[in-house]
């Protein structure tokens, strides 16, 4: 370490809590008075609270929880993981977007930025973020989620929510394995105890113990033949008991909910959108033929209300309408989207410079869509959207631009210098699946959505790419997509490839900034590109029955050690960077790591330093390794800085489900620091006796 370099801490937990009311509640005082209330309060009025108001929104609002005569004003719950979806609002590139920045602070501060934009609305409980492992990149709504490692989705949740939670309560969901779509109905995710908790719940876990995430959303879907919402070792063995969650749990809108006696008796508070199951004849009718007691209702009820209470939502301030879509609002939507671009290929080719004679093509009907993402629940209409071709427009100065549709005479590409392709999917072929939408949409009407049976692109998108290689001298693709799509089979024919998400209202800007060289492209893959889905698990998107296994992603595809073609954590920049002066110390119960990182290049960019960790020796199955910090370092040209990681014990354990807990095996691990889950070139071992650590 060289003493004057910049110190940056991965994951500064004081500066991402900051603001977190969630972390702030005095439970002993509200518990006190809570108590105090729930005893004046009739049986009519603790059913009251356990359902929401009406199935309709009232201006994009769901109600619950609400009593004038208690003085509890309702929950105003609105979705959700883009934005706030009700009236205009700023359309934050998606989450698996923003995932692939890496980057916690920037996070956080979208989770700023949309809770103060639900609360200007009136909103009290944003209802995002959408943490379900992306356990294949086919689920149809991986646009909404970060990631396919949960130790990755973790930190973007942590982060989301602290800064919403600085105005609204959060509700991370599906609690729990919604990772189907288009059968997330009926489906059974079947899963043994040891993967359920060290791959698929730690991230709901952090949401909760390190978040203090103010409600969770259940799931629609059974775990092992169990509905989610009527789930009593998920809703009350694990969420409560385990992990002392203390606010509420509201269904999945509609089906979430079915039963009135199995899923109050189960933990599940309050059924949305409005009383079907919960209405006070069908409780009443429960309590009359013995399936539930009263003591069950006033339990659930009582969370609905101590949240209101420990939130003081009676209380709670309206910001001034004009913070939605304010230009910082814009400004940041406008960085994420910068920063979550991902390089896939640069053959010499970007940035580009706008000069006079620089001959520059657009192609393709994407480049003038406004292309935001799903039309699911999770859909937001910004008052103004760049595309790529008026963010190009906007932008260019000297160079000439032409733009051409998909079913122009693209002959003529031969004439340009470049030829820019923006390709991939729409709300057609992926998505949040409503059927009602389903129906409307067979008329040729709205989204389909739903699951992806193939990664492959659209044959249109396909054969786009393909006339315009054909014919022009240098070929970029822009594509654009909620997940991994499979290039392998055009990527040899073009010269450079930009994953861009759907980069929300600002990304037409975003575009032009990074393909011009404003700033150099630093996100990177929170998603394996496979090179074929045949690399993948088994993927049928109609099955009822879903196993799930410790593989999955990256930790399949080391497994199988077969090559992806782009593996988890890869991203190019505009310039290069050094990796050097490992350092790793044992404290009390964590490692403290700290790397340096110099950027070798001559343009300013970031790289994003990951960490994962091998058991070499372990006596159970372990996956060959797991990625358990990261950390974003954003340097100018020829500059160095010191990154600080540290690597908790906790982070080490396996679930061993004999004891029902987790252990701290006495074996050997293995801390490997690189760039991408296939490039780490620093390692530092470590044997751990079941007392002591040694370096080896
Ligand atoms: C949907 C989604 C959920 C959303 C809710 C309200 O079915 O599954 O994510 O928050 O309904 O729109």
């Amino acid at each position: 370490m060289s003493w004057q370099n910049r110190r940056i801490v991965a994951f500064d937990k004081e500066a991402i809590h900051a603001g977190n009311r969630g972390l702030a509640i005095d439970h002993d005082n509200i518990a006190i008075q809570v108590d105090a209330l729930m005893a004046t309060m009739t049986l009519s009025q603790k059913i009251n609270q356990l359902s929401g108001l009406q199935p309709a929104a009232i201006d994009g609002f769901y109600y619950a929880g609400g009593d004038e005569e208690l003085g509890l004003a309702p929950y105003k719950m609105v979705d959700g993981p883009r934005g706030a979806r009700a009236g205009m609002a700023t359309a934050f590139p998606v989450a698996i977007g923003r995932a692939a920045t890496f980057d916690v602070e920037l996070e956080r501060r979208v989770g700023l930025a949309m809770g103060l934009e639900v609360a200007a609305k009136g909103g009290n409980v944003i209802l995002a973020p959408t943490i379900n492992l992306l356990r294949h990149p086919g689920w149809g709504r991986a646009q909404e989620t970060y990631s396919e490692d949960p130790w990755h989705m973790g930190a973007m949740s942590v982060a989301f929510i602290s800064g919403a939670q600085n105005h609204v309560l959060a509700s991370p969901k599906h609690f729990a394995l919604n990772n189907l779509e288009i059968t997330r109905f009926d489906l059974s995710a079947n899963i043994d105890v040891r993967t359920l908790h060290e791959v698929y719940l730690p991230h709901f876990k952090r949401s909760i113990q390190e978040a203090a995430a103010g409600s969770v959303m259940s799931a629609y879907n059974k775990v092992n033949d169990v509905y989610c919402g009527e789930h009593s070792i998920l809703l009350t063995d694990i969420l409560r008991d385990d992990w002392g969650f203390t606010g509420f749990v509201e269904s999945d809108w509609f089906l979430g909910t079915r039963s009135t006696a199995a899923a109050i008796n189960a933990g599940m508070d309050i059924e949305m959108p409005g009383a079907h199951w919960y209405s006070e004849e069908s409780i009443n009718e429960a309590l009359a033929r013995g399936e539930l007691d009263e003591a069950a209702i006033t339990r659930n009820a009582r969370r609905v209300v101590y949240q209101n209470v420990a939130w003081a939502i009676a209380d709670m301030e309206v910001p001034d309408a004009r913070v939605v879509e304010r230009e910082e609002h814009i400004d940041l939507a406008r960085e994420v989207a910068e920063k979550s671009f991902v390089l896939l290929k640069n053959e010499l080719l970007l940035p580009l410079e706008d000069t006079a004679g620089l001959k520059v093509a657009l192609v393709g009907d994407l480049a003038d869509t406004v292309n935001l993402g799903d039309r699911g629940s999770s859909f937001v209409t910004s008052s103004e959207v760049s595309t790529p071709l008026s963010g190009l427009q906007a932008h260019i100065k000297n160079a000439s631009l032409h733009y051409f549709r998909s079913d122009d005479d693209l002959n003529r590409l031969g004439d340009f210098d470049v030829c820019i392709v923006v390709a991939g999917l729409t709300y057609i072929e992926e998505g949040e699946f409503i059927p009602t939408l389903q129906q409307e949409a067979e008329e040729g009407e709205l989204a389909r959505g739903g699951d992806r049976e193939t990664l492959l692109l659209p044959d249109s998108q396909r054969s786009l790419i393909d006339k315009v290689a054909g014919v022009a001298r240098k070929t970029v693709v822009l594509l654009e997509g909620g997940s991994a799509i499979q290039v392998t089979d055009w990527l040899d024919e073009i010269d450079a490839l930009l994953m861009l998400w759907y980069p929300g209202r600002e990304g037409g800007h975003a575009i032009a900034n990074v393909l011009f060289g404003k700033c150099s492209p630093s996100g990177k893959l929170p998603v394996s590109f496979p090179r074929s889905i045949d690399q993948l698990m088994p993927w049928d998107v109609n099955s009822l029955k879903v196993d799930h296994s410790l593989l999955h992603g990256y930790r399949l595809l080391d497994h199988q050690d077969t090559e992806p073609e782009f593996p988890f954590g890869f991203g190019l920049s505009y310039t290069t960077f050094d990796l050097g002066g490992l350092q790793v110390e044992r404290t009390a119960d964590y490692f403290n790591v700290t790397v340096s990182v110099m950027n070798t290049g001559n343009v300013a960019g970031a790289e994003i330093v990951q960490l994962y960790v091998s058991c070499t020796d372990s006596a159970v199955f372990r996956v060959p390794k797991e990625l358990k910090g990261f950390g974003r370092v954003e340097l100018e040209a020829g500059e160095t800085a010191d990154l600080e990681l540290n690597l908790s014990d906790e982070d080490l354990r396996y679930y061993d489900p004999e004891l029902n807990g987790w252990v701290l095996e006495p074996c050997s691990y293995d801390l490997q620091l690189g760039v991408s889950s296939r490039d780490l070139p620093l390692s530092s071992g470590w044997l751990f006796d079941g007392v002591e650590w040694q370096p080896v």
